[in-house]
């Protein structure tokens, strides 16, 4: 009796860890394509939509409980006259660079409808928005990283580059034009995250069409390669966008594989979590790291609500916390 109760208890222990391995943090209504996320000083995710107009950018509790029925209940901003909220990126405390244009998975992208915008979180109940550009030369903005507080990597997927841009005089260049940033179809450089707990910061990428990761020492105020690349992950299909953390290991998601995956240097790339045909993390898209003392060990990841063997959408995108340790 007693010891059958201890064996019931340590079953539910195990369940229970192992269903905490992932827990859906919030949901949005089908379809909602969720193509990027960032994680706010006091640990709140911004998440943007892709093609739906006016494109709107989101902020998530990942410990607060919400109503299914108000739907903007998580609707921070909205940016009329474009579809697409893209790379999102904390520059200086509180204000993030966001990077709006139109796009669809069906047409593309229209050329001349990007632009990166400031969005000042520093007042919980009063949001300020401002244009730092427009960037009529672009041809997509996908990822963004903050390179310090005066300026921004762009990752233009098309064009195969990596462009800084400088907050304060809007004025941008391309600063990266490597074969590991280069155009592949269906995408080149995809998502961005510089890590400055290194000296020089690194640039940490994935090229889609090269089913390639990469890291590279870059120069801290120009942006530019000021070293070797190196290849942290190959042979893994459409890599989208992912998160780093200080021990230099980076989690890429696949939003056809539904999986999110662990890179570092020397080590062999493993999944940590989603599989291929699960909806768990099926379609995801990005990833950022919990930067609350709650969520330490947690990536935080945003999918487009993955696919039917149809090509449509098989649910609303939705945020996912994923337990990967410290
Ligand atoms: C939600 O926000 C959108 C703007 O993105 C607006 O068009 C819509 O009317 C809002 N819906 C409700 C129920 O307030
Ligand atoms: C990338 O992976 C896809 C799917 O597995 C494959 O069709 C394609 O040829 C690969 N591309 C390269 C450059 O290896
Ligand atoms: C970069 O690569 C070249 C050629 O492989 C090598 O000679 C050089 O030592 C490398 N530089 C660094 C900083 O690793
Ligand atoms: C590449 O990945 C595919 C699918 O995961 C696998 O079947 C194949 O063996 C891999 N190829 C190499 C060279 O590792």
């Amino acid at each position: 009796m007693h010891s059958l109760d201890t064996l019931a208890i340590l079953a539910l222990l195990l369940t229970t860890s192992l269903a905490q391995q992932t827990r859906t943090v919030f949901q949005f209504p089908k379809p909602t394509w969720l193509e990027n996320i960032a994680t706010t000083r006091t640990g709140h995710l911004l998440t943007g939509v892709l093609n739906k107009a006016p494109a709107e950018l989101h902020i998530v509790d990942p410990f607060g409980t919400y109503e299914a029925s108000s739907a903007n209940a998580t609707l921070l901003h909205s940016f009329p006259g474009v579809n697409t909220v893209f790379g999102i990126s904390e520059y200086a405390p509180d204000l993030f660079a966001v990077a709006t244009g139109d796009y669809s998975p069906s047409t593309g992208a229209t050329k001349g409808t990007y632009a990166v915008w400031t969005v000042d979180i520093s007042r919980p109940d009063d949001t300020k928005v401002h244009k730092i550009a427009d960037l009529p030369n672009i041809e997509v903005i996908n990822g963004l990283a903050a390179l310090n507080k005066d300026a921004i990597l762009l990752a233009d997927s098309f064009a195969g580059t990596v462009v800084r841009l400088d907050v304060k005089t809007g004025r941008s260049h391309t600063v990266i034009n490597d074969g590991s940033t280069a155009f592949a179809a269906p995408l080149g450089v995809n998502g961005l995250k510089v890590l400055h707990a290194t000296n020089p910061p690194t640039l940490y990428y994935t090229n889609s069409g090269l089913n390639a990761t990469f890291s590279a020492p870059i120069h801290p105020t120009t942006g530019k390669l000021d070293g070797n690349v190196s290849m942290l992950a190959s042979n893994e299909s459409v890599p989208d966008d992912l998160a780093v953390t200080d021990d230099e290991t980076m989690f890429f998601a696949k939003p056809y594989a539904g999986t999110l995956t662990r890179a570092k240097a020397g080590e062999k790339a493993v999944v940590v979590a989603g599989s291929v045909g699960s909806l768990e993390l099926g379609g995801v898209t990005s990833a950022t790291l919990g930067r609350s003392y709650k969520d330490r060990g947690v990536v935080y990841v945003a999918t487009m609500g993955g696919f039917n063997a149809d090509g449509s959408y098989a649910e609303g995108g939705k945020i996912v916390a994923v337990e990967v340790g410290n």
